[in-house]
């Protein structure tokens, strides 16, 4: 063991003392001090000398409070958060109603194995998600812990049910990090490097039409017939890719193609999903029903969790085939069944106005900025901005944080807006202000 420095105090998790109104009404970022702060810096130090060197860490926030879209970090500045913990936090941060269902359930019962025994919060939530399931007949669920457990069991129930091995997958998609996930992960190679042998019988093609031409016409004709293929996995519209809405033809060309071929059509809305379009589920902007889909981040509004919906006659596999320890937790379920009543009560209804809102405000940015801005797209409260480069990007990540706002790089060269669903149409028009002079310093100094 090495000489380990001196041990910050655990963060005094009162609020600052602060003349300001309640943290969650917060309209305008507040920055008390030089970013990062220097309780930031102290713990930055101290959390880089025992943690893994691999987390891509993308700036300084060290945050120790939250309520609805704002962000309070350990030297009490408050910033508008557009990041949502990585499109997690979608009914905002600690949601009275979220934290009551948690707060009942853990004084209850924290864990039983669902797996082996009949948990029946599991099942409740089951039956939730049968409801909402984009697929028309009867589906049956599997409850895991992220987003990358439910992708791994999406693979294995696709090659149970077909009796076959190959998979599709897309450039630029991100489906998570252990093995089976990052092998059909297809956004950046540094994902790949080292790792290697990566999961066989992986075909990645272009996301969008021309990738399904390349499909049809070479990879079934030339590599591998199309009855050999157990499913296509796809991010309906892909987020860390770059917030990548697909061409209209897409998704139902898909369909066509895998019931052409008895292929399992897999949607992956981990991050997609769960109200962040202003639907459900982002694949219902086509009209398209999945086999197989997938969810986890804002479905519990940030407890662990992962869920794994699928068409009741593809579920063939039998008991011991697949199951998990922790997977549907009574907590994360409660949080779960909290988060679809605030989803269904509104605030879908707000991803939809908030991100027309914050979409009509960028958008300008297109012709204001030519060469600099090339595009502004997205759904609902799933907004990228894309540059010219990777390094104007990560500028202007840097200069709204320095301003307060908290947003996140993603493919090569977007930023990406996925502010909690609870943003208000104030916060959003505060977000838009501090976004445009963050792109203007960026700009001026191109
Ligand atoms: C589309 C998609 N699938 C899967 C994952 C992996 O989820 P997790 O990080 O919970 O394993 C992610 C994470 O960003 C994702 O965006």
């Amino acid at each position: 063991m090495t000489q380990a420095p001196v041990t910050p105090a655990l963060v005094d998790t009162d609020p600052v003392e602060s003349p300001d109104r309640p943290l969650g009404e917060t309209v305008e970022p507040i920055i008390r001090t030089a970013l990062p702060g220097p309780l930031a810096t102290e713990h930055i130090a101290f959390d880089e000398t025992y943690t893994s060197p691999s987390m891509p860490r993308a700036y300084g926030i060290v945050p120790v409070r939250g309520e609805g879209a704002i962000i309070e970090d350990i030297d009490g500045n408050r910033f508008l958060d557009f990041c949502a913990g990585i499109a997690v936090n979608v009914t905002g941060h600690c949601h009275p109603e979220v934290v009551d269902a948690i707060r009942g359930q853990a004084g209850r019962l924290l864990h039983y194995s669902a797996s082996d025994f009949y948990l029946p919060i599991y099942a409740h939530l089951a039956a939730e998600l049968e409801r909402l399931a984009p697929m028309s007949g009867r589906t049956r669920i599997f409850l895991g812990n992220s987003g990358a457990e439910v992708v791994e069991a999406s693979i294995k129930l696709a090659r149970y049910t077909t009796a076959r091995q190959n998979v599709v997958a897309f450039y630029g998609a991100f489906h998570g990090r252990t093995y089976g996930a990052v092998s059909l992960t297809g956004s950046k190679a540094k994902y790949h490097a080292h790792f290697g042998p990566l999961l066989p019988g992986i075909y990645h093609v272009p996301f969008g039409s021309e990738g399904l031409d390349e499909l049809e016409e070479r990879i079934f004709h030339r590599l591998m017939p199309a009855t050999e293929f157990a499913a296509v996995i796809v991010e309906p519209i892909q987020g860390e890719g770059g917030i990548v809405v697909p061409d209209d033809e897409f998704l139902p060309r898909l369909r066509r193609i895998c019931d052409g071929h008895g292929i399992m059509l897999i949607a992956d809305e981990v991050q997609s999903g769960m109200g962040r379009t202003g639907k459900m589920w982002a694949i219902e902007h086509w009209g398209v029903e999945p086999d197989i889909l997938v969810t986890a981040k804002g479905l519990a509004s940030g407890m662990p969790i992962g869920a794994l919906i699928a068409r009741e006659e593809v579920m063939t596999w039998g008991p011991g085939a697949h199951g998990s320890t922790f997977g549907g937790n009574p907590v994360s379920c409660a949080a779960a069944l909290a988060t679809i009543r605030l989803l269904e009560g509104g605030l879908m209804d707000n991803a939809t106005e908030r991100g027309e809102q914050m979409l009509a405000a960028l958008a300008p940015m297109v012709e204001q900025y030519p060469g600099i801005v090339h595009d502004v797209r997205g759904m609902g409260l799933f907004i990228g901005v894309q540059f010219d480069s990777g390094t104007i990007a990560a500028d202007v990540e840097h200069e709204a944080f320095r301003r307060g706002l908290l947003v996140l790089t993603a493919g090569d060269d977007v930023v990406r807006l996925t502010p909690p669903l609870v943003v208000t149409e104030a916060q959003t028009d505060a977000a838009v202000r501090v976004f445009m002079e963050a792109v203007e310093d960026v700009a001026r100094r191109q």
